[in-house]
């Protein structure tokens, strides 16, 4: 079983996903950390439901971002973590810290990257007028949204949708791929040799996994 850490800001769909997927017997992992930076995250309180150790620790108790984030993945770290999942973590990790753990990171963003990286993404893919929208897995490097995508899922945009619709059909779809992609990974089909590699072959393109 493969040991995965997720880390939450927010209400905690995406690791809800796991969790169940992981209960139905579709991935072979064992989570073994739920970290935040917010101490009323959902995402804590459905850990504690899973019976997943949890952890809290407060940005304000700690002089400076790289502090914290030495922090915080430490105790990642002594967890015996081997995939650091973000999901819906919404912080900028200092760029040493993430250098310690590349290819050993993914993120779920709701933007087909590289478009819309950071906040507003339903909104800006509106305001663009673009005809599709998605959700993508990549690698966490230091730039932020910004490391090799590794599997993306895709919805129509119609003329009827908002920014409200677009999230909740987009999040349906984060639910399919980040669990699918973290079992590529914990069946070894996905793996990091200094880039993706999927069946041993270079990630060239953006999979479609789920
Ligand atoms: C998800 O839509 C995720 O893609 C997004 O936050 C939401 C978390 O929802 N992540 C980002 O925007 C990261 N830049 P959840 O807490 O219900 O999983």
């Amino acid at each position: 079983l493969l040991k995965v850490a997720v880390l939450a800001s927010g209400r905690g769909s995406n690791l809800a996903a796991l969790v169940a997927a992981r209960d139905a017997g579709a991935l072979p992992v064992e989570m073994v950390l739920v970290g935040s930076d917010k101490a009323s995250a959902g995402a804590l309180r459905l850990a504690e439901a899973a019976h997943i150790p949890t952890l809290a620790l407060n940005p304000k108790d700690y002089p400076d971002r790289p502090s914290f984030d030495r922090a915080l993945f430490a105790h990642v770290a002594a967890s015996g973590t081997e995939l650091l999942v973000l999901a819906g973590f919404m912080r900028v990790i200092d760029a040493a810290v993430v250098a310690q753990w590349e290819g050993r990171a993914i993120n779920i963003h709701p933007s087909l990257l590289p478009k819309y990286p950071g906040l507003h993404t339903h909104r800006r893919c509106l305001e663009a007028g673009d005809t599709e929208h998605g959700a993508s897995v990549h690698y966490v490097t230091a730039e932020l949204d910004g490391g090799p995508v590794v599997a993306q899922a895709r919805i129509p945009v119609g003329p009827g949708d908002t920014e409200a619709s677009l999230a909740e059909r987009l999040l349906a779809e984060e639910h399919r791929l980040l669990p699918a992609v973290v079992g590529a990974i914990a069946r070894g089909r996905l793996r990091w040799n200094g880039e993706a590699m999927f069946d041993g072959r270079p990630v060239t393109a953006p999979l479609t996994l789920a």
